[in-house]
C-alpha cells in the first residue's frame, strides 16, 4: 500500500481480493473488474431472476446506513433494495442537510464518527462538496461507500456502466465513448472515464460548451497515461465514430449553489441527442444516461434501438449487490 493510499485510506483492488472504502474509481484494476467484479454481479443477477432471495439470505444481520446531503432515487433505492434482497436492512437519511445535526453545525467527520459506534456495516455517502468520502474514509472504521461526492465522483456508477458496456459489446476496450452534455460537473462523466481509461485502446470525445470542458484533474491523468481524447463543441462530427453515446445532463443545481449561470438550457440544446442525431449514430453503438435526463435525451429516444439507458439502471442492483458482498466478505469483526 503507497503512503498516499494508507493516509486516504483506500487500498487498490487486485484479483483476488476486496475493496473496504469505495471512494473512487482509480482504486480498480481492469483485473479485478473483469475476474471478480463482472462474474459476482452475472451470479446476482441470476439469484434475483431465480428469485432465491426469497429463500437465501446471505447477508442476514447486516445493517446499512445512507447519509445523503444530495438527493438521490436510483442510488439510494438500489443499495437498500440491494441489502433488503440479500436479508439485511437499511435505515439513514435521504436529507442529512436538513434532518440531522448538520442543521446545527456538525461536521462530516463527526457525523461518521458517531455513525462509527452503531455498528453498522456499510456507510453509503452521498455528500454536496467534492473529496466529502475521502474525508469521511479517513475517520471511519465502517466501510464508506461513495454514492457521489458534489462534483468529485460516483464510483459506484461507473462500475455499473463498464458493467453495461462490458455486457452489451462481449468486452471492454476499442471502444470510442463520447460524452455528450457537462464533462466539467458530472461526477458520472469522471468515475466513468477514469474506470474506462484502464482498458485497453480505448478513445474518448468529450461533447460541450466551452465553459464546461472537463476538470484540470482528469485531463492531466488522461495526458498522463497517453488516453487518447477529443473536447469539441461539434456534437455531429463524431457522432459516425461513437460506439458508445453516454448522454449526461446540465448539472443547473451546480450553479445555483454558486449563485451565477454558466449556461443556459437554451445555450445548450447542440448537445441534445434528438432524434435525427441519434439516427446518426452507428448501427451498433449505445446510448447510455446516468439518469435523470432532461431535455438532452428526448422521450422519443426510448424507442431507438440503441437505447440502453433504463438497462444500464437496473444494472445497478446487481453490481451494488456484489459490492456489499464483496466488502463483506474482506471484513474481520
Ligand atoms: C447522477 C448523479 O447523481 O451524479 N445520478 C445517478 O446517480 N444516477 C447523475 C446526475 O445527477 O445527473
Amino acid at each position: 500500500m503507497s503512503n498516499v493510499e494508507k493516509r486516504r485510506n483506500i487500498t487498490k483492488v487486485h484479483p483476488g481480493q476486496t475493496p473496504f472504502h469505495i471512494i473512487e474509481s482509480q482504486q480498480f484494476t481492469k483485473e479485478w473488474l473483469e475476474q471478480d467484479l463482472f462474474p459476482e454481479a452475472d451470479k446476482w443477477k441470476a439469484f434475483l431472476a431465480n428469485r432465491e432471495y426469497r429463500t437465501s439470505k446471505p447477508l442476514a444481520g447486516k445493517h446499512l446506513y445512507y447519509l445523503f446531503y444530495e438527493s438521490s432515487t436510483r442510488t439510494r433505492t438500489s443499495f437498500q433494495r440491494a441489502i433488503k434482497l440479500m436479508g439485511g436492512d437499511s435505515e439513514g437519511t435521504e436529507n442529512a442537510r436538513m434532518f440531522s445535526s448538520v442543521t446545527k453545525g456538525e461536521t462530516l467527520e463527526d457525523t461518521v464518527q458517531v455513525l462509527d459506534g452503531y455498528y453498522y456495516d456499510f456507510i453509503v455517502l452521498r455528500y454536496d462538496q467534492i473529496g466529502g468520502a475521502r474525508r469521511a474514509a479517513r475517520v471511519a472504521k465502517t466501510p464508506i461507500i461513495n454514492a457521489g461526492d458534489g462534483t468529485g465522483q460516483h464510483p459506484t456508477q461507473a462500475l455499473l456502466d463498464v458493467y453495461t458496456i462490458d455486457h452489451e459489446f462481449g468486452n471492454v476496450g476499442d471502444q470510442v465513448v463520447t460524452f455528450i452534455g457537462d464533462p466539467q460537473r458530472g461526477r458520472t462523466v469522471h468515475s466513468a472515464t477514469y474506470l474506462l481509461a484502464k482498458f485497453p485502446k480505448m478513445k474518448f470525445n468529450f461533447v460541450s460548451p466551452n465553459e464546461l470542458r472537463i476538470p484540470v484533474g482528469l485531463r492531466n491523468y488522461l495526458d498522463r497515461h497517453e488516453i487518447p481524447y477529443n473536447e469539441t463543441s461539434d456534437l455531429e462530427s463524431v457522432l459516425q465514430e461513437t460506439d458508445v453515446a453516454y448522454v449526461t445532463r446540465l448539472q443547473s443545481e451546480r450553479d445555483k449553489k454558486k449563485g451565477k449561470k454558466i449556461i443556459t438550457p437554451q445555450d445548450y440544446t447542440e448537445f441534445f441527442l434528438t432524434p435525427e442525431r441519434a439516427d446518426k449514430l452507428p448501427a451498433h453503438a449505445i446510448i447510455m444516461h446516468p439518469l435523470p435526463r432532461n431535455n438532452e435525451l428526448p422521450k422519443t429516444i426510448d424507442k431507438n434501438p440503441r437505447a440502453r439507458y433504463t438497462q444500464q439502471a437496473h444494472n445497478g442492483l446487481p453490481i451494488r449487490m456484489s459490492l456489499l458482498n464483496m466488502i463483506d466478505l474482506g471484513r474481520i469483526y
